[in-house]
């Protein structure tokens, strides 16, 4: 059966990372959510990029049982980074246990370079250390910088919680994730003309350690490429995934779904 034949009915998919707190989903945040039932998208994880956001998005979460987030600095954000900082950020998570489910979206951005290497691989290294202390799984975000950041990984977060979100590395970065025990996020690029590549990954990577996602309101698919992403399009991702995988839509919604719920401990 072609996946794309498949009913919507059989499909249950988690987007496991869109920004519906920011702005961009002011107007019609509500309208956001029903598309993306309509698509079967049933869960969300909301992850943050600064502190403001962290609030932002930890406050969705409280606010729904459909949502969950995180918080944390992403490394163009690595100037607002400093003692203050984290203990906010640590307090937003205990305050919202349960909502709050993982640190991100932390890591190494070489494309912008907003912030000096150095002081990127401090901010990011210290917010490890906040997911230790909290115990909670690690979502991390990284531009060109893909064997800095497992160098550090593979030291600092090896055999713990952790997904590589929009993961664009290559076959051999992949392994050295998967070596490490982490997850591997898949979003929208995979359906770029000239994305040979993330399909080889979303192709090779093991059933038990997929993860998809949007980056709403980044990265549309392809279809939309240049307007607003939003969750309803995962459905895109997955079955360009599928196709890919020569599997069926509704397996990889299945096992998808029970791979974020396990990663995000979410029962
Ligand atoms: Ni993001």
């Amino acid at each position: 059966m072609l996946a794309s034949s498949l009913r919507r009915s059989d499909a249950v998919l988690f987007d496991t990372h869109c920004h519906l707190d920011t702005d961009k989903f002011d107007t019609d945040r509500d309208a956001v959510f029903e598309r993306a039932y309509a698509a079967g998208v049933m869960r969300f994880l909301n992850p943050a990029y600064d502190l403001e956001s962290s609030r932002r998005a930890a406050a969705l979460s409280v606010a729904r049982t459909d949502l969950v987030s995180a918080v944390g600095v992403h490394p163009n954000s690595a100037a607002e980074w400093g003692a203050e900082v984290r203990a906010a950020l640590r307090q937003i998570a205990l305050d919202a246990l349960g909502r709050v489910v993982a640190i991100g979206e932390i890591g190494l951005d070489y494309h912008w370079n907003v912030a000096e290497p150095a002081k990127q691989k401090v901010v990011f290294i210290e917010q490890l250390a906040l997911a230790a202390e909290l115990d909670l799984p690690v979502i991390i975000h990284c531009r060109e910088a893909y064997d800095d950041t497992l160098d550090i990984l593979e030291v600092e977060w090896r055999d713990r919680p952790l997904v590589l979100h929009s993961f664009a590395g290559d076959l051999q970065q992949m392994q050295r994730a998967l070596d490490c025990g982490f997850h591997i996020g898949i979003s929208g690029p995979v359906t770029y003309p000239n994305a040979a590549g993330t399909r080889a990954v979303a192709r090779a990577v093991p059933a038990d350690r997929l993860v998809i996602e949007t980056d709403s309101p980044y990265l549309s698919p392809q279809k939309y490429r240049g307007k607003r992403n939003e969750p309803a399009f995962v459905r895109l991702v997955a079955l360009k995934i599928a196709e890919v995988r020569e599997e069926m839509l509704s397996d990889l919604a299945l096992y998808t779904t029970r791979n974020a719920m396990e990663l995000f401990r979410l029962g």
